[in-house]
């Protein structure tokens, strides 16, 4: 059994009714719904359970990472705008001490300057940006597969 946590910061609870060219059509809801169909083909061999929370707020995302200590086996992060400066939140990533892949619906390297500058980039394991929703599905396939290769080492 392993337990993903996915996060989502800042306004991506407003998805569907954001500009469609940057971040599609989709609400955060039937996205988290992908996320579950994506997850429930990993099972049953290999049970993953997947967490989803969203805030607006820095400080309610690190309770969360907090809260998850010693039950979280990876996490899956669209910070939002905090991934451009969201310091306590990369701090927080850094103590959880799992995997963390960051992802965003847009491509942050091919729009404004300020956006391709990620805070968090160098503490997750890696990036998966420009893909709308499937973004996230990528990864889960990702985290999944990072977390069955524990104790075999990476493939
Ligand atoms: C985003 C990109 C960020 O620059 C922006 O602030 C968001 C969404 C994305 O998913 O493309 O809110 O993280």
């Amino acid at each position: 059994m392993a337990r993903i946590l996915v996060l989502n910061g800042p306004n991506l609870n407003a998805l569907g009714r954001r500009p469609a060219g940057h971040y599609g059509t989709m609400s955060l809801e039937q996205i988290n719904q992908e996320i579950s169909k994506k997850a429930a083909e990993f099972n049953p061999e290999f049970n993953l359970e997947v967490e989803f929370f969203q805030s607006n707020t820095e400080g309610e995302l690190v309770d969360r990472i907090q809260a998850g200590w010693g039950n979280i086996d990876g996490i899956i992060i669209n910070p939002g705008a905090l991934t451009h400066y969201g310091y306590s939140l990369k701090d927080a990533l850094i103590d959880a001490a799992v995997p963390v892949i960051e992802v965003h619906l847009s491509n942050i390297h091919a729009r404004e300057r300020w956006r391709s500058r990620s805070v968090i980039a160098d503490v997750a394991q890696g990036q998966i940006a420009g893909f709308g929703w499937r973004s996230y599905t990528a990864a889960i396939e990702i985290l999944a597969g990072l977390i069955q290769d524990r104790g075999t080492g990476p493939g």
